[in-house]
């Protein structure tokens, strides 16, 4: 779903910790986040899963950079602009999703409020509770959901999917097949 070459662009720009709390390791979180709270429901897969990618992708420091969103959004329209990846109405949802995950607490389509609660959703590394009033999806504000995933994100949990591979593959030399 998401190609070994694009992760590797994505990285060769990234400049802060990869292995840190707005790494790799919380992409793969957020992906899976992602992935739990779209099923049954008709949110746009790859969106979710490449939003997981590029939304802290461009980020400068680990503290206060609102600006990195935009950052995001822009890598990812340039990155992908030209591939068959995504057709243009969900490479636009993307970049929406980058865009507004820095300054925006809801959202009326359901795949960027999936983005935006599958990032949320992972606040406990860096040792906040997801608060329910700031999440979008009911999914998202159950509280056996926010339980589920603070221990993962407690825990730094490493995940089954295409984004955890990467970092197996590169820590090990050997992954899964979850690459396109
Ligand atoms: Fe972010
Ligand atoms: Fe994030």
């Amino acid at each position: 779903m998401i190609e070994k070459e694009l992760i590797n662009a994505v990285r060769s720009q990234f400049a802060i910790e990869w292995y840190g709390m707005h790494g790799i390791r919380h992409w793969a979180r957020v992906y899976e986040n992602g992935m739990y709270l779209a099923e049954g429901t008709d949110a746009n897969l790859k969106v979710i899963g490449l939003f997981a990618l590029f939304h802290d992708s461009c980020r400068q420091n680990e503290g206060t950079d609102p600006e990195h969103g935009v950052r995001g959004a822009n890598l990812a329209y340039r990155l992908l602009q030209k591939k068959q990846v995504l057709d243009r109405v969900a490479l636009e949802l993307l970049v929406e999703a980058c865009r507004c995950h820095t300054n925006r607490i809801h959202h009326d389509d359901s795949t960027v409020a999936i983005c935006c609660d599958a990032d949320r959703l992972d606040l406990a590394r860096v040792g906040s509770i997801p608060d329910p009033r700031l999440l979008n999806t009911a999914k998202a504000k159950e509280r056996r959901t926010i339980d589920w995933a603070v221990e993962r994100s407690n825990g730094d949990y490493l995940p089954d999917n295409v984004l955890a591979d990467y970092l197996r593959l590169e820590i090990h030399g050997s992954s899964k097949t979850h690459f396109s």
